[in-house]
């Protein structure tokens, strides 16, 4: 493993842009960095991962991995290979830190359960108020011993055998149900998971280009997954497609600002991650799809966006889990829109690396943007291409996404918008800074 370098950090103003254009490769997508660092610890033999999200939650997923006896080697950039344990992890010496990860921590202890070792989890501020019963409480179902703090982190698993079970998580959650597939390698019998809405499946992609033997079932708006434990994983190659939720503050900067015209490169194509680009292009964005290679068993496309006039629109609840990480960014291109955006079915929202329900809110305030923000739901009156102020400070909470989403507002509105703090940018999107320089943005530290 090597050390994270330094990364921006404190106060940053993003300046009005006069026109943004160019060409980036997308980022490389944390979900899938995620477990490619989690599967190829599980594996048998050497995964060698390619164009990996080098962030810091990612990186914290691969410390896992090295802490629970697998051997974790950085070759170049995004390039790794990591030699598996083959379903034996060891308990690791000390507490695995996973940072500011959801993903790393819930769908690690999936794993670590799913291996009958015992580890201690923990995480920064931010993670440590996250809630975990919603992972806990199948695993405890399979036979996994958690201990919690609260229902949080600090959390300690003494490990054991697990048996099959049958669940329907009762959010949608990608995470809990990863989790549990995790554990279910280990498990013994047939594990079922009943999702009644389908979210991100990448879980399920990747488990059987590892050689697991799953069966997906699809019903209309709901799947069902089943794995029968015990099974070992096979290592096979990587290659990380483009992150469509990093992709998305690009998308947003170049519809917001005139005369835009930008391309992203290579970002995954899946229907469980596509909502916002269907929700943009009812708005009325132009934004031209080019196909791309397969990569990591999934379609990618080269997204070409030009500056666009907006209209509110509502956002079907049940889209949601394609889009749950892009409100944020979609709020901002809300505010630039005719007319209101109605966004319900948001309650997960306040259940992420910071309650990003308020958090979006707030941001929209603070730069002069009308919003109703409701328990589950936002609804945002737009304010017309040039016709947001700007001029506020976003608090981020230590949120990523918040973030972005506060500088990305500036690139458009009248004038200067600041975020309080850059820092925790670099958990998904440490390229963030330079791709937004190279699209012609600019971006000011404030001393
Ligand atoms: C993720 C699932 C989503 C998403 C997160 C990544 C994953 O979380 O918000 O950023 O990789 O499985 P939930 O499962 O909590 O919705």
């Amino acid at each position: 493993m090597t050390p994270i370098s330094s990364r921006p950090a404190g106060a940053m103003r993003a300046k009005p842009a006069t026109t943004l254009s160019g060409t980036i490769k997308a980022p490389g997508d944390k979900s899938i960095s995620h477990r490619a660092f989690i599967l190829g610890g599980l594996a048998n033999g050497v995964t060698e991962i390619t164009g990996l999200l080098e962030s810091d939650d990612v990186i914290n997923s691969g410390r896992a991995a090295a802490a629970l006896g697998a051997t974790v080697m950085h070759l170049g950039p995004g390039r790794w290979q990591v030699t598996g344990t083959g379903g034996r992890f060891q308990t690791p010496a000390e507490a695995l830190d996973f940072g500011n990860a959801g993903t790393g921590v819930r769908l690690m202890m999936g794993a670590v359960a799913g291996t009958g070792a015992s580890a201690e989890f923990i995480g920064d501020e931010s993670l440590s108020s996250r809630p975990m019963r919603r992972v806990t409480d199948p695993l405890g179902e399979m036979g996994a011993r958690f201990s919690t703090t609260d229902g949080r982190l600090p959390a300690q698993l003494d490990g054991g055998p697990l048996k099959a079970i049958r669940y329907t998580p009762p959010i949608a959650s990608a995470q809990v149900k990863s989790a549990v597939l995790l554990a279910a390698l280990g498990a013994s019998g047939t594990t079922i998971v009943h999702e009644p809405q389908i979210t991100r499946d990448h879980t399920e992609t990747m488990l059987r280009a590892f050689g697991v033997a799953l069966d997906v079932v699809r019903d209309g708006a709901a799947t069902t997954v089943s794995l029968t434990g015990p099974q070992t994983l096979t290592a096979c190659p990587v290659d990380v497609p483009g992150d469509p939720s990093s992709s998305a503050f690009a998308i947003v900067a170049a519809l917001i600002v005139p005369g835009s015209d930008i391309t992203l490169e290579g970002v995954m194509d899946n229907p469980a991650r596509t909502g916002l680009i269907d929700t943009l292009r009812e708005m009325g964005a132009d934004i031209t799809l080019t196909s791309g290679p397969d990569m990591a068993g999934e379609k990618t496309t080269h997204i070409r966006v030009r500056h666009s006039r907006l209209s509110g629109i509502t956002v079907p609840a049940e889209r949601a889990p394609s889009m749950i990480d892009e409100y944020p960014v979609l709020c901002v291109a809300a505010a630039f829109a005719h007319g209101v955006t109605h966004m319900p079915g948001l309650e997960e929202l306040r259940a992420k690396e910071s309650d990003r329900l308020a958090g979006s809110a707030a941001l929209l305030r603070a730069n002069g943007v009308p919003v109703e923000e409701g328990e589950d739901s936002l609804a945002v009156t737009g304010l017309g291409i040039g016709g947001v102020p700007g001029g506020g400070t976003t608090l981020t909470h230590h949120d990523h996404r918040l973030a972005m989403s506060g500088l990305v507002i500036g690139l458009g509105a009248q004038t200067p918008s600041s975020v309080d703090d850059v820092a925790m940018i670099a958990t998904s999107y440490p390229d963030f800074f330079t791709h937004v320089e190279t699209l012609g943005g600019t971006l000011e530290p404030i001393a």
